[in-house]
């Protein structure tokens, strides 16, 4: 009799929990993403709140604008144009449409970080340029950007000025 009471207890049990396991299934492989058309705009980036959140260490000065305006055009002008505008000769070329960064409400609706996530990574049909320049480098660029929208830089001082002529010599992979 013990036996049998133990028996209906456990069949209970296991009913009781073979309901609950379906009442919650176990969340199956994940839906195949959706195909990205590249030639859609805007896309949205991959921007993690800490990418968001983060600081830009290098000051909004004359000098880092003048640096990180270098990189912008020998890297981003073909397809961002020398002006921002959009209208590089490459991304007329290859039929994309990059955003016009001198437009209100483009840059100026991301942080300094958001920009720096989005050159470092990329997106379908913008490729990062993380491995290409130094993270100081990137930040400079970031800087050039804000310039770019209209922004003025601060006058660097004269240590700022004399640290950046002795800045590295990075040679950039092309
Ligand atoms: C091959 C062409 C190409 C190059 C090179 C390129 N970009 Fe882009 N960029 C694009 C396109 C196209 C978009 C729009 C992307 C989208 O919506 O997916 C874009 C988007 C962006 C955005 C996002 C604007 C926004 O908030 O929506 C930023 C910032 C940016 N680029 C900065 C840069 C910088 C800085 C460089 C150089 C270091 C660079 N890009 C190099 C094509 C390019």
């Amino acid at each position: 009799m013990k036996a049998k009471s133990i028996l209906t207890i456990l069949t209970i049990a296991l009913a009781v929990l073979t309901c609950a396991g379906q009442e919650n299934p176990k969340p199956g492989p994940k839906p195949p993403a959706p195909a990205v058309n590249p030639l859609e705009q805007p896309h949205r980036f991959d921007i993690t709140p800490e990418e968001k959140a983060r600081k830009n260490p290098v000051r909004f000065t004359d000098v880092s604008v003048e640096q990180g305006k270098k990189i912008y055009m020998s890297q981003c002008a073909m397809c961002h144009g020398a002006k921002g505008d959009g209208k590089g000769e490459l991304a007329n070329e290859i039929k994309i449409t990059p955003p016009d960064f001198t437009k209100a409400g483009v840059l100026d609706k991301r942080t300094d970080g958001e920009l720096f996530a989005i050159l470092s990574k990329g997106s379908p049909t913008m490729p990062g340029q993380g491995g290409r320049m130094t993270v100081n480098q990137r930040w400079e660029v970031v800087n050039f950007l804000r310039f770019l929208e209209g922004k003025t830089p601060a006058k660097a001082t004269a240590k700022e000025r004399e640290e950046m002529e002795h800045e590295r010599t990075v040679v950039i992979p092309q």
